[in-house]
């Protein structure tokens, strides 16, 4: 068992669930590496430390240049902000480090191009945590898909709904409010929620080649957290858009933080010429599939309930019929990672992977602005 030595930026949502991944992996896949907590950074030293009892990290840094530049770190893992991300990814490359990183891969396309040419370059292995892929269901529905079940696809349909910022109370910009902020997030709901359904759907369905799009900001000034002042709002609120695939099939996304009730409703459907399949992270362990050649008797929507061993990773959990859940999602990119790192590969969605989700958002918020269908070079 080799050490693979992590220096993790970021103590919030993500740094948690990547912790928990690093802790948990060994104990359930067969991989050639151990990752080891080696540091946290953040910015506030005692928060920092705070974090690293918790979770047993070695060492605190509150820089994260010098977290790079310390020779006993093998990988960077990035969970900090948008507006982070390109900055200290090319630093890593650049200092020969592994690294893996939080979604969306930049604030934009020409953002991204440069960091996938930092890494290219660099030769660094690396990923980027759109962990939706790694779902049993999700990747079940790629089998199938890759099976041909399916048949010709005609339509794919997403929806990402949340209803966390109805407020106008709500302030923008600072801790756990950076996304409201578009300095910080690039953009709203296209950058933070769409994005994953764009990365699923490429993978499941492939390249989309056109879009047009409307977005809406619904409160337009909020107070900014960080300057006190009530500031523009610059983000998407909610999102729509129509697009093309490359295969000939339409789809049809949306996404939004003001659908009340909803929590993180991320749900996608897919229908072809024999089957069609659906999907919803609120029941994220049962695939629904309906096959038009069955038998008509029985012919109807069938609820999979993926749990069986010989399901995609569930041969590593519990016994059939017993379910896991979102954290497990990280622990299976975090197994899949350090499978490749032996092959010195790296492990879908790469940095070029997360490029190919940014040029589509980025064209979804050109037509938007535009009113113009757009084209996906
Ligand atoms: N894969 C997913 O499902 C998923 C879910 C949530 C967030 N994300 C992504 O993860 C990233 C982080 O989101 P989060 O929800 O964990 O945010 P968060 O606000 O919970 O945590 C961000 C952390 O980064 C720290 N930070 C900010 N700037 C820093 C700097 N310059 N140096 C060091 N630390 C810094 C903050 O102090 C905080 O600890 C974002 O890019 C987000 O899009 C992905």
């Amino acid at each position: 068992m080799k050490d693979l030595n992590i220096g993790l930026i970021g103590y919030g949502f993500m740094g948690r669930t990547h912790s928990n991944a690093y802790k948990r992996v060994n104990d359930f896949f067969d991989v050639e590496y151990r990752p080891v907590l080696k540091a946290i950074c953040g910015r506030n030293a005692e928060n920092a430390q705070a974090f690293a009892n918790q979770w047993q990290y070695e060492s605190v840094e509150t820089d994260w240049q010098a977290l790079i530049a310390r020779d006993d770190i093998d990988a960077i893992d990035i969970c900090t902000p948008n507006n982070t991300h390109a900055e200290i990814a090319i630093a890593a490359a650049k200092a020969g480090k592994i690294v893996l990183l939080e979604k969306p891969l930049s604030m934009d396309t020409a953002e991204g191009e440069t960091m996938v040419k930092a890494i290219e370059e660099s030769g660094v292995a690396n990923t980027v945590f759109y962990n939706y892929r790694r779902v049993p269901a999700v990747t079940l529905a790629k089998q199938i898909i890759d099976d041909g079940k399916l048949g010709r696809i005609f339509h794919y349909r997403a929806n990402f709904l949340q209803d966390w910022t109805i407020s106008e109370d709500l302030p923008q910009g600072g801790a756990a409010l950076w996304r409201l902020d578009v300095d910080a997030a690039g953009s709203g709901v296209t950058g933070d929620l769409l994005a994953h359904c764009l990365d699923t759907a490429i993978w499941l369905n492939g390249k989309v080649t056109s879009v047009t799009a409307m977005t809406e900001t619904f409160i337009k000034e909020r107070m900014h957290t960080l300057t006190g002042e009530v500031q523009e709002v610059g983000i998407d609120d909610a999102c729509a858009f129509l697009c093309r695939f490359e295969n000939g099939s339409l789809g049809l996304f949306e996404s939004t933080r003001y659908a009340r009730g909803h929590k993180a409703l991320y749900t996608l459907e897919i229908n072809g010429e024999h089957a069609s399949i659906k999907w919803d992270l609120h029941d994220l362990h049962r695939l629904d599939y309906f096959d038009h050649r069955d038998d008509s008797l029985t012919r109807g929507w069938r609820s999979v309930h993926v749990t069986d061993g010989d399901m995609p990773y569930m041969g590593n959990w519990w016994v059939p019929g017993l379910q896991i859940g979102y954290e497990h999602t990280f622990v299976h990119q975090v197994a899949d990672f350090l499978t490749n790192l032996v092959k010195g590969e790296s492990t879908a969605p790469t940095f070029a992977d997360a490029l190919e989700t940014q040029k589509v958002c980025d064209a979804v918020l050109e037509s938007a602005r535009t009113g113009q269908w757009v084209e996906i070079a």
